[in-house]
């Protein structure tokens, strides 16, 4: 739209609501107490904003909900399904389209065929479902993200990139043929949700080419990463984020995706490549556990929403506006002097926790201290990125993640302006008794993605 006008406005009108979870903080108190002061064991209705994941968590369209309707439910070669191939391959360019219920399934399917032990997978950096199907084969997963990507104070326009002096290196190392995959997550969810470039991802191609190595894309964020690519790397500006998305995935192999995220539903996940041989493996270990390969663990109305959500996640009205909004979340937190990952990421911004509470050492988890008060105080529930989730126990002694965060996701199409407003003003008033806020100690966890069980008490 021609715009003169500063305020950037939600592109979307409300046609159905649901009530927030008001609680009184003598509620929540008993609430945190009995979940443990673990936010994943929080009941939804007792959360007031949740910005716990921007995960499943989207308002899906008028017409999404009437692709809900029109889905075919047959068992086998589902009309719901040839649409959702067909917009995949056009998207992506990639002729082997495999449905799965959600990111993660894909990520098992496809390191179960190219993994195991002593192979190696080198990233951006993996997400942490990524990088525990990647240690379940027996397989190590190695992240190389630029190194100003640990600084979080530093201003980057592409802080999601990959280190390609690094990448080198592994890729003409000594364990060189251990190499089975490069894996670039566009973008950076566990760094910041930072983008990747057009010029980085055209670069790890290279390399991978000259190595001969594959090159997949976690893809959750495709097109939050495309619209970063638009809105600054040079060359960009005039292409629309359909034709950039294109062009990123024309540099690799394949794909992975969680449809939780960038294609705007509640449930679902692909993953698509060039590989025909990896495909046909791959769809022998979907019957095993999925369902048929033309569902995927999916109903035909998914298939077809997704398809849907995968369009219109790249319309520029929209994407202009998810940008926008979630660097309006990070300066209203700046203003109060609560430190973040800068810039702001697509999805989310992060509150950098290790320097807000300074005063809570890594071993009683500053992130999740930070988390739990954000949810006493006025029920914004977060998810926390540090020791809880990445901190490691060697034969007893405690190393430390080497960040400290609170992610504040940002669901798409769900909240609006004011939410976002209070969500500032309560981190405004925490910030002036900062001091008070309390560590917090394991009682019990598992060790495999521990963080979403652990049990914890304050210190
Ligand atoms: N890759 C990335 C980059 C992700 O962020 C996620 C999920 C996955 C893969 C796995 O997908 O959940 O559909 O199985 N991220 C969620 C989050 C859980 O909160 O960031 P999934």
């Amino acid at each position: 739209m021609d715009w003169k006008y500063r305020t950037i406005i939600e592109p979307f009108k409300i046609k159905s609501v649901e009530p927030l979870g008001f609680t009184t903080q003598e509620e929540r108190k008993e609430v945190l107490r009995k979940a443990d002061y673990n936010l994943f064991k929080i009941p939804a209705d007792k959360v007031l904003i949740d910005l716990l994941t921007d995960s499943g968590t989207g308002a899906m369209s008028a017409e999404q909900w009437a692709c809900i309707m029109r889905g075919d439910e047959s068992y086998a070669g589902a009309r719901s399904f040839y649409v959702f191939e067909k917009t995949i391959k056009d998207l992506t360019g990639y002729k082997e389209v495999i449905p799965t219920h959600q990111g993660r399934a894909a990520e098992r399917i496809l390191f179960s065929i190219v993994g195991g032990k002593d192979k190696i997978f080198l990233s951006n950096s993996h997400f942490d479902t990524t990088r525990a199907n990647v240690e379940a084969t027996g397989a190590t997963a190695i992240d190389l993200p630029i190194k100003e990507a640990l600084d979080f104070e530093k201003k980057l326009d592409f802080k999601g990139n990959m280190d390609l002096s690094a990448l080198e290196d592994y890729l003409k190392g000594s364990n060189s043929k251990n190499i089975v995959m490069v894996i670039l997550t566009v973008t950076n969810n566990s760094l910041g949700g930072q983008p990747v470039s057009m010029k980085n991802i055209r670069e790890v191609s290279k390399l991978c080419k000259k190595y001969n190595t594959a090159l997949f894309i976690d893809a959750a964020r495709f097109a939050e990463n495309s619209y970063f690519i638009k809105l600054k790397e040079e060359g960009y500006s005039n292409k629309t984020p359909r034709e950039i998305a294109k062009e990123m995935f024309s540099y690799a192999d394949g794909c992975l995706m969680s449809a939780k995220k960038d294609a705007i539903v509640n449930i679902g996940g692909f993953f698509a490549m060039k590989n025909s041989e990896w495909a046909k493996q791959a769809r022998e270990i979907e019957i095993l556990g999925e369902g048929f390969p033309t569902y995927g663990g999916l109903a035909g109305r998914d298939l077809e929403a997704i398809a849907q959500g995968l369009i219109e996640v790249l319309d520029e009205e929209y994407l202009n506006y998810r940008i926008m909004s979630v660097s309006y979340l990070g300066d209203g937190l700046r203003k109060h002097g609560v430190p973040i990952v800068e810039p702001p990421g697509g999805h989310a911004v992060y509150v950098n926790a290790k320097k807000f509470l300074s005063h809570i050492p890594p071993e009683a988890f500053p992130a999740q201290a930070l988390a739990c008060e954000l949810y006493l105080e006025a029920g914004i529930r977060s998810c926390e990125i540090g020791s809880l989730m990445f901190g490691k126990n060697n034969n007893g002694k405690f190393i430390p993640a080497p960040m400290e965060l609170v992610r504040l996701a940002v669901p798409r199409r769900v909240y609006t302006q004011s939410h976002i407003d209070f969500v500032v003003e309560v981190f405004e008033h925490l910030a002036k008794k900062k001091d008070r806020i309390q560590g917090l100690r394991i009682v019990e966890a598992s060790p495999t993605l521990g963080h979403f069980t652990a049990k914890l008490i304050p210190v």
